[in-house]
């Protein structure tokens, strides 16, 4: 099926990053009539083809606008939502970097994995809206511009600092984002989250395996471990997390991606930067402030970034 790249909208809306999360959400806003604009660091062309081939087996091509931000001269005024979706590490710098050219009223929404970003951009933010948000739907690139959908789990937004999204776009979103939830406060969700990735990320890409390995017995009393340390870190945070929820959770999801292999592992194994610093790096940065010790999470930071070190480095 191929359909008209014309799905013009009163919202004009940017998603910054191409990988496979921010190609999916562009395919779902063109469903609901959203043409959104692709910026991306480095494009050849002003337009792109970009495939999808959904859950349900169906494959669509659209057309994006790109838009190259290394080579940006002219304002997006027109852009009034934001939707961030990097690599963690790079949020802080590419958002900065995008700053002067957004309007005051363009709403900023972070759906990165981990946390931290949010804490840096928030000083730097002086009339924007801030939502965070988390997803766990699963793409996957098959080639740079064709995307597999590979789940279709929950995805939480909630307004964190500044004007909060307008009904409009919260509605858009609700719409574009299968099983989403608008949840104020959203920090509890996003630590949830957290815990999810310090159990399985850092662990499955040390041992070098899928998801599902890590229901075997002798994982269980290191991510109970690490889980312990997470509700005590965000205690102090003032976030209230339930452990034994907490771990149901965690072996839930195992359950369910058991045949996946983590994003970190997939990082690791491709010898990219992985997102350790934003997920039990941002653990241990939220311990240390409290004075609290994280002996298992401290462990397993610094055998993963010794292991992303010898490939950084060669
Ligand atoms: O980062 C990931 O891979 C995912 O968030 C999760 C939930 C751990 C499943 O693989």
């Amino acid at each position: 099926m191929h359909l008209s790249p014309e799905q013009t909208t009163a919202n004009n809306i940017a998603i910054l990053g191409a990988g496979a999360i921010g190609q999916l959400i562009f395919h779902q806003l063109a469903d609901q009539g959203v043409a959104a604009k692709l910026l991306v660091r480095r494009s050849e062309n002003t337009e792109k083809k970009l495939t999808i081939t959904t859950l349900d087996g169906q494959t669509s091509i659209r057309t994006a606008q790109m838009i190259c931000v290394d080579k940006l001269v002219q304002p997006l005024s027109d852009i009034n939502l934001l939707i961030v979706c990097t690599k963690a590490y790079q949020v802080v710098d590419a958002v900065s970097a995008l700053l002067p050219k957004l309007a005051d009223d363009c709403h900023i929404l972070l759906l990165h994995n981990g946390l931290g970003p949010h804490i840096a951009l928030s000083s730097q933010l002086k009339h924007h809206g801030l939502t965070l948000g988390t997803t766990s739907q699963g793409a996957l690139k098959n080639t740079p511009w064709h995307v597999t959908q590979t789940g279709a789990g929950i995805s939480q937004l909630g307004p964190f600092q500044g004007p909060v999204l307008a009904p409009d776009l919260q509605a858009l979103l609700r719409g574009t984002l299968p099983n989403s939830q608008w949840c104020d406060p959203i920090l509890p969700m996003l630590w949830e989250k957290l815990a999810v990735n310090i159990a399985i990320n850092p662990l499955s890409a040390i041992h070098h395996c899928r998801n599902g390995q890590l229901a075997e017995p002798q994982y269980k009393s290191t991510i109970d471990a690490l889980l312990k340390e997470v509700v005590t870190v965000a205690q102090a945070d003032g976030i209230a997390l339930d452990k034994s929820a907490l771990s149901d959770r965690v072996f839930n999801v195992i359950a369910l991606t058991q045949t996946n292999y983590s994003s970190m592992h997939q990082d690791v194994h491709h010898q990219r930067k992985t997102e350790i610093d934003a997920i039990t790096g941002y653990l241990l940065t939220r311990a240390e402030s409290h004075g609290i010790t994280a002996a298992t999470n401290q462990a397993l930071y610094e055998q993963l970034k010794q292991l992303e070190q010898k490939y950084l480095d060669a």
